[in-house]
């Protein structure tokens, strides 16, 4: 059992979870519980961390926890050899940082005692910036350590081994630091891409397509059952495997709206092929740009077996190359600094109304049934907050789809938007029936 630490958008990150591992619950309202034996933090764009279950209490104030914790650590770590640093965070307690803090500092006197060294994260809050455990590499070696303790709404207390925090360094590098990016098609964050390609791929993904290229999470169990009264009996921890996605096996996702390439950009990091279309051709020579720039910056064993210049209303992408998944950020009509008069949002809505409807159409007829897609597609906001939606989302069955659904969350909470933006993205999450 993981439980993960949802980021700005919980809906959006327990969509991706559910999606990509089935048995996923609400534990609090910004965090999840994933029934599973190995959770690839990494590949994950909505959780900014996630650790391993290792106790789990009915209930609790923050005094009894971290008594408990203290207690549970001491015997666990009293034969170490090696210095550990400590990182903890609470979420859901009412305590400072301080409260945190002086739970770290009780556990290094007693570890100190039995002659274990122990270095403590400084808590500025109650729980640590995913910045400060990344930096600090908290999760992902044996002797760098995040407990992560949860309350949840029913009361009860999750103690977790982190297995990571969110690669703030990366993301930005992969949506900064690439040669070609355009302010008017738009600028998808990287997470929000992985968890489209997440939506879209689902378990799917899970099997042979794991990242080769970034750093998988490897964690030790630290804490035995014996360590702990209220300890479940959870199964010895496999390291979260880097396996070498055989090209063969590889799913292929095809991105027919690709702009500069950010979803065949993390599309390709997490191990999948890519094919992309779009209509200009100044966007298909940035994509090429910019994932060739992807190819020389971080190692991809994936490939891009097609780049064309195509209208997705028009155009057949060929049955020689397989598409396995379909995930772009549609056409999202022009950008807005402040919500328009009713009758251009009632222009605007019906031209991308009629450009999604025609590629959801054109594409319909080439993709073989069960073919998961995930896409971005415009709503408006407007001043009140309540949002203007495409018709077409009211029945993609109308196309040919159905719409996948999720336990967790509505279909209408799949929205991707700034408090400042007035086009937002909503994502539809749709299998060719
Ligand atoms: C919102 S942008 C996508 C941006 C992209 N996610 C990126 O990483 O830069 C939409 C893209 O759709 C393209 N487009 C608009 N109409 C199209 C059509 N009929 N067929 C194919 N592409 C189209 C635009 O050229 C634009 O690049």
């Amino acid at each position: 059992m993981y439980i993960a630490l949802l980021g700005r958008q919980p809906a959006l990150g327990i969509a991706e979870l559910e999606r990509s591992y089935g048995k996923v619950r609400w534990f609090s309202s910004h965090s999840a519980l994933v029934d599973t034996d190995s959770l690839h933090f990494e590949r994950l764009g909505g959780s900014q961390k996630a650790g391993r279950v290792v106790a789990e209490f009915a209930s609790g104030d923050w005094r009894t926890v971290s008594q408990k914790v203290i207690r549970a650590y001491t015997a666990a770590w009293a034969d170490v050899d090696y210095k550990i640093t400590l990182g903890i965070s609470a979420y859901n307690f009412p305590v400072t940082g301080r409260d945190v803090q002086h739970t770290g500092i009780l556990l290094k006197k007693a570890l100190k005692a039995k002659n274990v060294s122990l270095r403590l994260v400084p808590n500025d809050d109650a729980a640590l910036l995913s910045a400060s455990s990344h930096h600090n590499k908290l999760g992902l070696s044996a002797n760098k350590v995040e407990l992560l303790i949860i309350k949840g709404d029913d009361g009860s207390v999750k103690v977790a081994e982190s297995i990571g925090a969110q690669n703030i360094t990366q993301l930005a590098a992969r949506d900064q630091k690439r040669p070609r990016r355009d302010a008017f098609v738009g600028m998808l964050p990287p997470k929000l891409a992985q968890m489209m390609v997440n939506l879209a791929v689902g378990e799917l993904g899970n099997g042979n397509h794991a990242p080769e290229n970034r750093s998988a999470a490897v964690t030790e169990q630290h804490l035995q059952p014996e360590h702990i009264e209220e300890m479940h009996g959870v199964k010895p921890l496999r390291k979260n495997s880097s396996r070498d996605g055989d090209a063969k096996t590889r799913l292929t996702i095809l991105d027919p709206f690709c702009g500069t390439g950010v979803i065949l950009q993390e599309a390709l990091l997490s191990g999948y092929n890519v094919r992309g279309s779009d209509l200009q051709d100044k966007m298909i020579e940035y994509t090429r740009e910019n994932i060739d720039w992807l190819k020389r910056t971080f190692r991809v064993h994936a490939d891009m077996t097609s780049l064309d210049v195509a209208d997705a209303t028009k155009y057949s992408w060929g049955s020689k190359l397989p598409i396995d998944a379909v995930v772009a950020e549609t056409y999202l009509g022009q950008p807005f600094s402040a919500p328009p008069s009713p009758a251009k949002l009632q222009e605007v809505q019906r031209n991308c109304n009629h450009i999604i409807g025609e590629f959801l159409t054109n594409i319909s007829k080439q993709l073989k049934p069960g073919t998961p897609l995930c896409l971005a597609v415009p709503a408006w906001r407007s001043a009140n907050g309540s949002f203007t939606h495409l018709p077409l989302t009211q029945n993609p069955e109308r196309f040919g789809y159905s719409r996948v659904q999720l336990s967790t969350v509505a279909p209408s909470d799949l929205l991707y938007y700034r408090e400042d933006q007035v086009v937002a993205r909503e994502l539809l999450v749709l299998v060719k029936a």
